[in-house]
Formats: structure tokens, C-alpha cells, sequence
């Protein structure tokens, strides 16, 4: 296959378009202006939780995320076998845990559609021993948790570094640092103020939050805009949590290296990725509530990242109407991990020429779709 394309973004999605495309038999350049998995991607907990994220209906939206649950094991296993990194995916499944009466109804509801849309085998534990045997470190106060045993999680900053490697193995020319960027849609033609120009056939845009700074560039309106994650972890050794535990206010992911991560709070900060009491304060207070043995435990790290949010909370995933050779991959929100395999799939089937043999339909992410009078019949 000829094409030399161009992917704008070196986060999970950049990364993992890049790897689709370079196995697609494309000649492939990432350009990333800081570092790769930098921003969203480092600071995030690796969750793949369709049905927890997702507790509402099923519409397009979590159908695209149980695709790409349902893709993740052989994505990894790809990845894996490549990189020679193991991205540590863990089938723990999930808790998500109700501290009252007045939070099972939500929960019951829950399970009753999301058992009729793939999660056969979830289940709604209320026998308080049965709990505490799943979970022996939770607190007492739980009354219930929905349990879904399909749900996962990786190392996410391991899964950046293995798509890195695996890129970086198969010939991907990776470009980091590379400073200020301008675009210039016709070509496409993408330059850098710090590391030079590069001309390609297609460009792939994967920016994140930032892609929405490309919208005159593109001739588009791009509604994304960053919503901050403040995350935290403990140094726990793996096994104290045996599941990944969700609360209404927080969650915890126990991993391999000995630390339990907690997230994640959403403020409205710009682009500040600084840390506050406040918003580590909450998680905090959330896990002594759930786990009373984390009670007066330091924290060894708080960190966060910038969430890409659209409008309507869901991803930009297709070609530009006014110009086809260039494709957006972006907006994935709070599930950039998990939408990994799947936007890859989907982007190197546009490449490719491909896109409609695709498991899900493209319509509802189409990247016009904020545009007055847009048809909303993306490919
Ligand atoms: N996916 C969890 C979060 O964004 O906090």
C-alpha cells in the first residue's frame, strides 16, 4: 500500500493509529510537541469500562466502547508481541459500590439493560459476606456492588511506552518535541517551529485538547475543550483490591508495580495541569470512606492530565468534509485507553479506503456534526 501519512498527536490514540497504519503497509511519521503519552494519556488510570462509564442507555456511544473492550485482548497481545513490553492487562473486573439504599435503584437499573446488551454475567451482589469475600478491604458500610466481571484495566503509561517501542520497531519515524505546529490543509504539510517540515499524502489529526486550536487550519469549528484530571496513588502492595472499585465520587485501580490509583476529579482549569488540596482532598476523603485502611496513608504521587471533551461527550472520529485526505481522531474524553483498538481500526480502515466493513457505524462521531446543517452521514 502506497501513502506516507502524517499523525498529528503522540497520545494513546496517535500512537495506536500509527501502529494500525505502519501494519496497513503505510510509510508513517508521528509528530508529537511534547512527549510522547504526555498529557491525557500518562495520567490515566487505564480503566477499559464500557458499562461503568456508560451507565445510562445503550446508544453508539457505548456501543463503540464495548467494541473496543471486546478488540483490547488481541490488541494487546499485538502489541505486546511487537514492543516486547507487556502492557499489563489485568481481567479483575469491577465493583461499583453502593454506600446506601438510595443508590441501588440506579444501579438495579443499570443491570437490567445492560444485561440485555452483552454484560449477561453481571450481577448485583448484596449479600454483605459474599462482598467482603470478593473484596475483604472494602469498607463495612458497603450495602451492595454491581459486579461486572468483563471489565478491565492496563498499565496506561506501560501501553503508551509498548505502542512507542512497537512503532518505533516497525519503522515509524517518531518526531517528539517538535514545538509550535501549523498545518497547512491543502498539502497536507505540517511544520514545526523546533524539528522541520513534513509533506505527506494524508494527515491524521490526534491532538487531544489541543486539536481544537487547529480549527481555522482545518476550516472547521472543533468543540473540544480540556477537562482536567487530578489523579493520586498510594503505594499498596497488588492484591490488597482485588477489583477495580468505583464509587459515585472516585474509583481505585490496584496494579502490578505496588500502587493503588485513584481518580479522577473533572474542573474546568484551561490548561492547567496543576495539582489542588481540593481536588486531591475529595479523592482522599473518598478512599478512607471506602477502604478504611487508607486512612492517614500518605500519597506518593498526585499528578494530572487534560481530558479532550466534545459537546456531546463523544469522539471526533472521521474524514474532513471539506478536505478527505485529512482524518480527526480526537475528543475521546474519559475513555482514551479504552477507545484505543477501536479508533485505530476505524482510521486505518479510512486510510485504507475501507471504512465500511467496520463493526460500528462512523455517523455519530462525524467530525462535522457541530457544523450548522450538517448532514450527519459521516463515512
Ligand atoms: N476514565 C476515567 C477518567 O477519565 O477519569
Amino acid at each position: 500500500m502506497a501513502g506516507r501519512i502524517i499523525v498529528l498527536g503522540g497520545g494513546v490514540i496517535g500512537l495506536s493509529c500509527a501502529f494500525e497504519a505502519v501494519q496497513r503497509g503505510f510509510q508513517v511519521t508521528v509528530i508529537e510537541q511534547a512527549s510522547f503519552g504526555g498529557q491525557a494519556s500518562g495520567a490515566a488510570a487505564g480503566m477499559l469500562a464500557p458499562y461503568t462509564e456508560n451507565p445510562e442507555q445503550p446508544d453508539p456511544f457505548f456501543q463503540l466502547c464495548q467494541e473496543s473492550l471486546r478488540q483490547y485482548p488481541e490488541w494487546v497481545k499485538r502489541i505486546e508481541s511487537v514492543s516486547g513490553i507487556n502492557p499489563e492487562l489485568l481481567a479483575t473486573g469491577s465493583l461499583t459500590v453502593a454506600l446506601h439504599e438510595a443508590d441501588l435503584l440506579p444501579l438495579k437499573t443499570r443491570m437490567a439493560w445492560q444485561s440485555a446488551y452483552g454484560a449477561s454475567d453481571v450481577e448485583l451482589i448484596e449479600q454483605g459476606k459474599r462482598l467482603r469475600a470478593m473484596e475483604p478491604l472494602l469498607t463495612d458500610k458497603a450495602v451492595a456492588a454491581l459486579y461486572n466481571p468483563a471489565e478491565r484495566h492496563v498499565n496506561a503509561p506501560r501501553m503508551v511506552a509498548a505502542l512507542e517501542e512497537a512503532c518505533r520497531k516497525l519503522g515509524v519515524e517518531l518526531v517528539d518535541h517538535a514545538g509550535e505546529v501549523a498545518i497547512d490543509a491543502s498539502g497536507p504539510v505540517v511544520r514545526t517551529s523546533k524539528k522541520g517540515e513534513w509533506h505527506g499524502d494524508r494527515l491524521v489529526v490526534c491532538t487531544g485538547a489541543w486539536a481544537c486550536q487547529l480549527a481555522d487550519e482545518l476550516g472547521l469549528p472543533i468543540p473540544i475543550h480540556p477537562i482536567r484530571g487530578q489523579i493520586c496513588a498510594y503505594e499498596v502492595p497488588f492484591g490488597y483490591t482485588h477489583h477495580m472499585i468505583f464509587s459515585s465520587q472516585a474509583y481505585w485501580v490496584g496494579k502490578r508495580n505496588g500502587t493503588l490509583v485513584c481518580g479522577a476529579s473533572e474542573d474546568v482549569a484551561g490548561y492547567s495541569t496543576a495539582v489542588t488540596d481540593k481536588g486531591i482532598g475529595r479523592l482522599v476523603r473518598w478512599g478512607e470512606r471506602l477502604f478504611p485502611y487508607l486512612a492517614g496513608r500518605p500519597t506518593i504521587r498526585r499528578w494530572a492530565g487534560l481530558r479532550p471533551a466534545t459537546r456531546d461527550g463523544w469522539p471526533l472520529i472521521g474524514e474532513l468534509p471539506a478536505h478527505s485526505h485529512i482524518i480527526i481522531a480526537a475528543g475521546h474524553y474519559r475513555n482514551g485507553i479504552l477507545l484505543s483498538p477501536v479508533t485505530a481500526r476505524l482510521v486505518g480502515d479510512l486510510l485504507s479506503g475501507h471504512a465500511h466493513a467496520a463493526r460500528v457505524p462512523l455517523a455519530p462521531f462525524a467530525p462535522d456534526r457541530f457544523t450548522a446543517g450538517a448532514t450527519g452521514d459521516g463515512k
